[in-house]
């Protein structure tokens, strides 16, 4: 009797060490005994795993039982898992025996969570997306035509390729979402919870993750993700969506290179920092470059840059011992020796130091502002000045913004869901107490003269006909413009 259970025992861990039968490859009746978690499962092939994506959708009661039930014991300790990652094989076998033996044990005990093969192999995916992934969105994670996840509360998840659509995926439950939401940031070293309803954070592959939770996120835990591009978008990929003209992106060069400081203006997500990484990447390459952003998205490429990103209070200090804010490290970078700084959003007080650069020295700084249009993005760039706390007239405000800006090019989202440059504004001077703007080239219905952009598509980037002040800076830098350039419609250059 005690030599047949020894037998059976060493036929359950000889089971165990086996390097595994797939899951996905077992006929279901084979399987419909607890002997069927007795296979841990190595990591599925390619085909395997995207039928396993595929039915990860809809997880049947039973296993959204077990994946809650068992989900927080299959970590030795809350925090085990979280520098694991997803594609990890050796994690993968160590969660899938503990699996195995749990499944086993469960289902000795309760036969109502015995599991079939398929049911197992769904159990087991499921769980890793949760231990070593992203749980519910891991498929939209592993997509690469998605560049965009917002989870509006466990049942409505959303996603972004072309166009902004309905997922159908859904996690099981509030508790489900916020312990993903908690493993995302844990390893960031920060926190979301009564205490920190509100995170930022950056993934270790550079996407960027905002969190809001309870009691303010009233859906549910709401996260939104906007994935790091593996390859940043090139001048040339925005010339081909029709993002600008051939003619522009050389206009643009010209007066980058001629050390033009410039504004790029948009809303949310209309591809301001995808416009600002493209116009530096213009910047040549024996400049010393400073880069300062909230979470670090740019990717230059040329050799000496200094990229600076924020830093969040430490979690358990008093909220500020260990922050460096935008401001901190624009004033900071001015210490640094820069040839250009390039700021990733203005959107607090380090607008007057970003000015006070521009106006002293640091020609050639590219920074974006959160308007609708040039003439916003002053007013937004006086709102933010005086978000800096220094008590200065509103008139001093508008001539040191006007002094140091040459240029303000907008960028906003169309109704067709197309992403375009629609105005490129000189910053002119002063008339009394009003800023002068003048647009060289706007967005509209080709051959009209409409000199508001036109916010649907199909229009084309248009010389208004408007000889911008900065000409001759361009000339002087061996940007030779000729005469038609600034003639309404088409834009011709040429580089001595
Ligand atoms: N010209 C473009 N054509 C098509 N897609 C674009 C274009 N520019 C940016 N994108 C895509 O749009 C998304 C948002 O771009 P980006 O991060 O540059 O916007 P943003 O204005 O900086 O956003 P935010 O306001 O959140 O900072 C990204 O997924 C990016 O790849
Ligand atoms: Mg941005």
């Amino acid at each position: 009797m005690l030599q047949r259970r020894l037998n059976e025992q060493a036929a359950k861990e000889q089971a165990l060490r086996r390097p595994t039968a797939d899951p996905f490859t077992q006929p279901e009746e084979e399987a419909a005994s607890p002997a069927v978690a007795q296979r841990p499962a190595a990591p599925a092939a390619a085909p395997q795993r995207a039928a396993a994506l595929e039915k990860r959708a809809a997880l049947p009661g039973k296993l959204v039982q077990m994946r809650k039930m068992l989900r927080p014991k299959l970590l030795k300790t809350p925090d085990e898992a979280d520098h694991w990652n997803r594609d990890d094989a050796d994690k993968i076998q160590i969660i899938t025996e503990r699996l195995t033996q749990m499944v086993t044990k469960l289902a000795n005990e309760r036969p109502e969570f015995r599991l079939s093969q398929a049911e197992f192999a769904q159990l087991r995916e499921a769980l890793l997306d949760d231990l070593l992934g992203f749980g519910a969105i891991q498929p939209l994670v592993e997509d690469t035509s998605v560049k965009e996840i917002m989870v509006n509360g466990p049942a409505h998840i959303w996603a972004e390729k072309k166009g902004l659509y309905e997922t159908e995926f859904t996690y099981d439950d509030e508790d489900h979402l916020i312990w993903t939401a908690q493993r995302i940031v844990r390893r960031m070293g920060r926190r979301v919870d009564r205490a920190h309803p509100m995170t930022d954070a950056r993934l270790p592959d550079g996407s960027r993750v905002h969190i809001v939770t309870a009691p303010s996120a009233l859906n549910g835990t709401t996260i939104t993700i906007r994935k790091f591009p593996a390859k940043p978008l090139t001048v040339e990929d925005l010339i081909s969506f029709g993002s600008l003209t051939r003619e522009t992106a050389q206009f643009l060069e010209a007066c980058v290179k001629s050390r033009l400081n410039i504004v790029v203006s948009g809303g949310t997500g209309s591809g301001k920092t995808t416009l600002l990484n493209v116009l530096s990447a213009y910047i040549p390459e024996d400049e010393r470059i400073v880069t300062v952003e909230d979470a670090a998205e740019l990717q230059l490429k040329q050799p000496h840059v200094v990229r600076l990103e924020t830093a969040p209070p430490m979690p358990d200090g008093d909220g500020k011992i260990g922050m460096l804010t935008i401001r901190d490290l624009v004033r900071g970078s001015l210490r640094m020796r820069p040839d250009r700084i390039v700021i990733g959003e203005c959107r607090g007080g380090e607008a007057l130091d970003m000015l006070q650069a521009m106006n002293t020295g640091h020609d050639g700084s590219l920074t974006t502002v959160h308007a609708n249009n040039p003439r916003d993005t002053i007013t937004r760039l006086e709102t933010l000045v005086l978000m800096s706390g220094m008590d200065l007239p509103i008139g001093v405000v508008r001539r040191q913004i006007v002094s140091a800006v040459d240029m303000i090019v907008q960028i906003a989202r169309l109704k067709d869901h197309s992403r375009k440059i629609i105005q490129i504004t000189e910053v002119q001077g002063m008339e009394g107490e009003q800023v002068t703007l003048q647009d060289i080239f706007i967005y509209r219905q080709p051959g009209s003269n409409s000199m508001t952009p036109l916010s649907v598509g199909g229009g084309v980037l248009e010389s208004t006909g408007f000889r911008p002040s900065f000409i001759d800076r361009l000339e002087e830098n061996g940007f030779r413009l000729s005469s038609r350039i600034f003639g309404s419609g088409q834009t011709r250059f040429v580089k001595n």
